[in-house]
């Protein structure tokens, strides 16, 4: 089937050739013995075909073929098993079922948590899809993301051309429609852009290093009585973490964070990176103050502190996320930077702060990292070392995320740009000669900007 997909030129051909093995498939005998595509099949050859055209080899695999009633040591497995040791990452595709994933994709995740460790680092990008339009597509994948980041990768939605959501969702009930769904059928290929953009910018940082330290935000949203903060000061800030990396602390929790109107102004119009560019602008609001630092970070730790009783909580948590609109409708300012959750969590909060973060987080076009929480019982932090041992891997892996991202940006082909999907107003104003002629500048000024972090920040290693 892959050597099909690279033959192919265009979307119309690839969803012909596609919506014609969904029906018949006279001579099927690729990613399955199948003679009909499913959906998931359909839509994972979708995505397949984008990462194909950005340069990035592609295996697929049917998952029916391994799993079933088979126990886990089935031969056929353990080949799975060493074709994913050897990927650079796994896009998984597949039916959503009660609004989750399906049991042979849970199949694979026990496979992979059986063998501890073997997806370690890699990237993951899931495509879901369902009988209805809103069937639980997005719950399907944002679960399965978190269950591929608790077990090591990396995980990114779809691109920033498709308005960087959870990664690809289709519509489609009967057996090998899944093409029909023009949406799905977009927000598919915007998922295998992204994977393959992820898996380039990894592999562009290989050849070199970070001479400085990597830039990473602390953003404390909620907290009581400064809790959290004089734990991030005393277990992080002075600990040995803070020789690997530049913590910024933003102490945010008892600060005024006006709400979002959901204006005009950021949707039409645009403006240089460095500008604060939000029509809020009362005087106790942190954005004007917190901008420039912002625009300045290589990855950023969200959260604060998740009680179980909540009397005394100040918290900023929901207004300052909502307030970040104006910087995704920067052209995604944040793209390509190094999330995670970052959480001192009661034991027994319920409160689920971390899938809410990683949810509004990854909408930046970010590349997400497991949630790093530090439960906190009557006695204290309970394993604080393997939290630290996240911690050390989330630095580590900013700096890798860092050079990859300034180098993947260094090719003009590669600029993020906020399309305005469901806004017709906002899609007239980018369409306007004069809004196209001040993009252009800004672009050139952010590669300007690329070049020089390049060039004093990266070096080659030898
Ligand atoms: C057990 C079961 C549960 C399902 N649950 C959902 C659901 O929660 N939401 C939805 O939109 N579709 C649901 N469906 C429909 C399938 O997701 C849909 O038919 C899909 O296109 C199947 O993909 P496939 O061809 O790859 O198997 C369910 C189907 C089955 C068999």
């Amino acid at each position: 089937m892959v050597q099909t997909l690279k033959k192919v030129e265009n979307e119309e051909q690839l969803t012909m050739l596609l919506s014609a093995r969904g029906q018949s498939g006279p001579e099927l005998t690729d990613i399955s013995d199948k003679k009909k595509l499913s959906n998931s099949e359909m839509m994972l050859c979708v995505a397949a075909w984008a990462a194909l055209r950005k340069g990035i080899e592609v295996e697929m695999h049917s998952l029916a073929d391994y799993f079933g009633d088979r126990p886990l040591t089935d031969f056929s497995q353990t080949s799975l098993l060493e074709r994913i040791a050897k990927a650079d990452g796994i896009l998984l595709s597949g039916p959503v079922y009660f609004g989750d994933r399906s049991s042979l994709a849970h199949d694979l995740l026990r496979l992979i948590r059986n063998n501890e460790g073997i997806i370690q680092g890699k990237v993951f990008a899931g495509l879901s899809v369902g009988a209805k339009r809103n069937g639980g597509q997005e719950t399907c994948l944002i679960y399965q993301m978190q269950d591929f980041l608790h077990e090591g990768c990396i995980a990114v939605g779809n691109d920033s051309g498709t308005t960087s959501q959870y990664g690809g969702t289709c519509h489609a009930g009967e057996m090998g429609s899944g093409t029909d769904d023009a949406y799905g059928v977009r927000t598919t290929i915007g998922t295998g852009n992204r994977i393959a953009e992820v898996i380039k910018l990894l592999d562009m940082a290989k050849p070199f290093r970070l001479k400085d330290k990597p830039r990473i935000g602390m953003f404390i949203l909620q907290d009581k009585k400064g809790l959290c903060t004089d734990f991030v000061r005393r277990s992080i800030i002075d600990s040995p973490l803070a020789d690997k990396a530049d913590f910024k602390l933003f102490d945010l929790a008892e600060e005024t964070v006006r709400r979002c109107l959901g204006c005009v102004v950021c949707p039409r119009e645009i403006g240089p990176d460095a500008e604060y560019r939000c029509t809020v602008r009362n005087k106790d609001d942190i954005f004007s103050r917190i901008h420039t630092d912002l625009a300045d970070l290589d990855a950023m730790l969200f959260g604060g502190y998740s009680p179980i009783r909540f009397a005394g909580l100040s918290s900023i948590y929901q207004s300052f996320i909502e307030r970040t609109r104006y910087i995704r409708r920067s052209d995604y300012l944040f793209a390509n930077r190094l999330v995670a959750p970052f959480l001192l969590q009661d034991i027994g909060s319920s409160e689920h702060l971390s899938i809410r973060i990683m949810t509004s987080t990854i909408r930046h076009n970010t590349i997400m990292h497991r949630p790093i929480v530090f439960h906190r019982g009557e006695d204290g932090i309970i394993g604080a070392d393997k939290t630290i041992a996240h911690l050390d891997n989330f630095v580590n892996t900013a700096s890798v995320t860092t050079a990859g991202k300034l180098l993947f940006s260094a090719d003009t082909e590669n600029q993020t740009k906020y399309q305005p999907f469901g806004y017709t107003l906002s899609s007239q104003r980018d369409a306007e000669p004069e809004t196209v002629r001040i993009r252009q500048a800004l672009y050139r000024k952010r590669h300007e900007n690329v070049l020089k972090n390049i060039a004093e920040r990266l070096e080659k290693i030898a």
